[in-house]
Parts: C-alpha cells; sequence; structure tokens
C-alpha cells in the first residue's frame, strides 16, 4: 500500500513539473513515506531522515519530508526529534503534497529557508479517491490500485485503524475506469489494495443476487479488456464468504493464490488478538479454496511472541503453520505499538523467544516453498514478464499465476508479455525455465478451473 501511494504522489508531482531521479544523492528534495507497523519501520524512518538532513548542510534548499503512517501517528513529536524536517504529511493528505513542496521551495527561493515545518495531519473526507494517479508514460506491467483506504477492525496488536482512520472506499465505477486506463496504456495485472479488501463497501454498496460488494467488483475488474491477471490484498478470514470462494472458480483472471493473514493457530491468542475467527474456521476457508482449485497458492501474516504467547500456543501456530503449507508467510516479531490494546498488557514475550519462534516458522516456510517449487518441475507454467531479472545477463524474470518468481533466457520486449515456460529447476524462492515454443500472448488460462 504504501508502494501504491508513493507511486501516486510521484506521478502527481511529475505532473507539477517535478522530475523523479535515481538516486537520493542526486535529489534536492526527498521525502520518506513511512510505516508505523513496527517499531523498526519507525526507528529506520527516523535514522535515515537525520542522514539526509545532513545534505542541507551544503545544500540550503534541500528539502527533506516524512509522508504517511509514521507521520500520522507520531505528529508533532517528529518535528521536536527532527528539527530540519520540512514537511510532515499524514495519510489522507498524500495529494496535498505538491502544493505544500511548492510552497516550501517558493520561500526558500524568496525569503531563505522556511520559517517551519508544514504539518498537515488532518482527517479528509473524500480523500480515498485522492489516490489514483498512475504514471501511464511508464506504465507497470503489474499495478497496485487502491480501492480502499483505513479500517474499521480493531485487532489489538496493530497501530493501523489509528493512522489510516475509519475505512472509507472508492466507487466500482471509479476503479473500473481507472484500470481500464492502466490496459490501455499496456498494464496487464492488477493487485486490489486494502487493508481488508473484503469489506470493500459493505456499508455503500448492496449485496447482488448474494454477492458481496468486494465480489461485484471482482466480476467488474474481470470483464476490463486487457487486464489478464486479478490479484488483490488483504483479505479477512471473517467474511471470507461462499461467494468469494467462488469468484476463484467463475473469474478466469483471478489468480490462484490468496494471501490470508492467520497471525496465529492458537485460539486463545486469537481472541486476545481481537480476530474473529477460529484456526477451524480458517481451516475450513482453505479447504474449501483447494476444493475449488487444487492447485491453489496460501500465504499469510503471522505475529509471534504476542503477549501471553505460551510454549503451548506457539506450538499450535507451528503445527497448524506446518498442516497448511504456506508457499509464502511473512513473519513478525510482535512490536508493541504505543496506544493499542495489547500494549498494555503484561506477560511480554522475550525477544530472545520472539528470535526462536520466528526462526522456527521461517525454516518451516523454505522447507515448504523448496517442495513446492521443486513439484512444478517439469510442467508449464504462464509467466507474465515483468522485465529483466536482478541478476544474470540476458535473464527475465516473471511470476507465475500462483505468485511464484521465475526466472529464464529471453529478450527483453519480451516485458509485458504472457509467456509459457518449461520449468527445468527450483530454489526455495525462484523457478528456472525455459520459454516454450508454444508461447502465446494474452490468453487467459482456464484449464486449471475446468478440471471441475
Ligand atoms: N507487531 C508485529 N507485527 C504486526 N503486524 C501488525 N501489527 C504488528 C505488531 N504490532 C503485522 C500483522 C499484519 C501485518 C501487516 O503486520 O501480521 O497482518
Amino acid at each position: 500500500m504504501n508502494e501504491r501511494d508513493s507511486e501516486a504522489v510521484a506521478a502527481m508531482l511529475r505532473d507539477r513539473g517535478y522530475s523523479i531521479v535515481g538516486h537520493e544523492k542526486e535529489a534536492d528534495v526527498v521525502l520518506l513515506n513511512t510505516c508505523a507497523v513496527r517499531d523498526q519501520a519507525e526507528q529506520k524512518a527516523i535514522g535515515k531522515t537525520g542522514y539526509l538532513a545532513k545534505n542541507k548542510r551544503t545544500n540550503p534548499e534541500f528539502v527533506i519530508g516524512i509522508l504517511g503512517c509514521m507521520a500520522q501517528n507520531r505528529g508533532r513529536e517528529l518535528v521536536d526529534r527532527l528539527p530540519d524536517l520540512d514537511l510532515l504529511v499524514g495519510t489522507q493528505k498524500f495529494h496535498r503534497v505538491p502544493d505544500h513542496l511548492d510552497n516550501i521551495i517558493a520561500s526558500m527561493k524568496g525569503r531563505g529557508p522556511t520559517p517551519g515545518t508544514i504539518v498537515d495531519l488532518d482527517e479528509e473526507e473524500g480523500s480515498q479517491n485522492t489516490i489514483r494517479a498512475h504514471n501511464v508514460e511508464e506504465p507497470r506491467v503489474s499495478a497496485f490500485v487502491s480501492i480502499m483506504q483505513g479500517c474499521n477492525m480493531n485487532c489489538t496488536f496493530c497501530i493501523v485503524p489509528k493512522t489510516r482512520g475509519r475505512e472509507r472506499c472508492r466507487s466500482i465505477t471509479d476503479i473500473v475506469e481507472e484500470i481500464e486506463e492502466m490496459a490501455a496504456a499496456g498494464t496487464r495485472e492488477v493487485t486490489l489494495l486494502g487493508q481488508i479488501v473484503n469489506s470493500y463497501g459493505r456499508r455503500e454498496i448492496p449485496f447482488l443476487n448474494g454477492k458481496s460488494p468486494f465480489v461485484q467488483l471482482l466480476e467488474a475488474v474481470n470483464e476490463v479488456k486487457g487486464i489478464e491477471r486479478i490479484r488483490f490484498t488483504s483479505p479477512h478470514p471473517r467474511g471470507f464468504k461462499q461467494d468469494l470462494i467462488e469468484a476463484y472458480r467463475d473469474l478466469p483472471k483471478l489468480c490462484e493464490h490468496v494471501h490470508l493473514p492467520l497471525q496465529s493457530g492458537s485460539n486463545r491468542i486469537l481472541r486476545a488478538m481481537n480476530r474473529p475467527y477460529s484456526r477451524e474456521r480458517y481451516r475450513q476457508i482453505i479447504d474449501d479454496l483447494r476444493a475449488i482449485v487444487p492447485d491453489m497458492y496460501f500465504s499469510t501474516d503471522i505475529i509471534v511472541g504476542f503477549p501471553g504467547e505460551s510454549a503451548a500456543d506457539f506450538e499450535l501456530t507451528r503445527e497448524f503453520f506446518e498442516e497448511i503449507g504456506f508457499e509464502m508467510a511473512y513473519i513478525f516479531k510482535y512490536s508493541v505499538r504505543t496506544g493499542t490494546p495489547a500494549a498494555d498488557l503484561e506477560d511480554q514475550v522475550p525477544q530472545a523467544v520472539k528470535e526462536e519462534r520466528n526462526q522456527i516458522l521461517l525454516q518451516i516456510l523454505a522447507e515448504r516453498s523448496m517442495v513446492r517449487n521443486r513439484s512444478l518441475i517439469g510442467t508449464t507454467q504462464e509467466v507474465l514478464v515483468e522485465g529483466p531479472a536482478r541478476k544474470g545477463e540476458g535473464i527475465l524474470a516473471g511470476r507465475t499465476r500462483g505468485n511464484r518468481k521465475a526466472v529464464f533466457p529471453g529478450d527483453r520486449d519480451l516485458a509485458g508479455k504472457l509467456v509459457n515456460l518449461h520449468i527445468e529447476g527450483a530454489s526455495v524462492s525462484t523457478l528456472r525455465g525455459i520459454l516454450n515454443p508454444d508461447t502465446s500472448d494474452s490468453k487467459v488460462d482456464k484449464s486449471h478451473l475446468l478440471a471441475h
């Protein structure tokens, strides 16, 4: 989501005549878009700001700003801590960045350094409709689309409801129009973004033929010509109902990968986290999805070391994690977020225990991911080519519908194309393949769904 917000700000600045440079060393303005989910992310952003502010010594017109969740979370306290800060912009004010920047620069040019930091952290009605600008000159093959902002859940560990505010959604028409423009410019895969995408439009848009607003949105996006693949992140297990499960059967563009945050495999801890589902319910969703699409891929978020997580609780998580067999997971060590209910809980878990539990899950993940990747050797996989791989001359990289990374030797101008790869090798994270001679572009492959 931060990447998407940053892109939107960059696109707005480009429209205003600013240019985006390749490296911070070349920049006259640096804006850090920040995360507040864990303390580590905040510390990193604070350190980086301090480091960058040194540029003001050699370049008095150097501008530095902090945007996003940490700005919202910490507010003016950041200005006290970082007196060189020129701009502090919250999560509902990204669209105001160009104006603020113009003002700062005008005042620097006219009357020397600005008198103080511009702070813009208020809520703004309708701000969800402003995260829109995409760069159509350099379209992304695979692009993020923000469908909503904010979160109405109250997970006890999480700072996001504070930093992102109440849930607000964009209209289906507006989202589809944006995706149509992107498709016309060359985008072929979209990832719909929201804190809890399956609660999209629940208050604004009525159910239609038993289908939730989110499934209606997926159906509408599935109709957009030129879009070949649809993904979304993240859904919540609560509200992951039959209509959404059936969408994987009925919508050929919806890729057979779901990122479904589990957080814990212990019902006791789930309750303490205020996550309103049980491991049994979670298991049911996975089983129902696998029944509809047998080669479904799963990824998740897990928090280890939530306050009060005993060895027995963790064992439940470990066992469940292994049982499901996630292909990918983000495993977080619980981080105390001041102002959240869990921050005040006693029985905080020692760092070393969190570390150990983290490692145990990472190990299981690596094994499972390897097994799944190896099982693909010898098969043909459709890959959306994103561009040159990070390593290797003449090597391209892309992703399968199951969201596995794949690399293969090929010509640069295959970027943006769908190709069929014969998979020849696999590591934990990457498939290696060669182009199939029958590689054809632009078709939505439904064969995996026809098995039913
Ligand atoms: N500590 C650790 N991880 C957290 N997450 C959210 N809040 C915290 C926290 N306080 C994780 C959750 C969530 C992901 C985006 O970040 O797993 O799904």
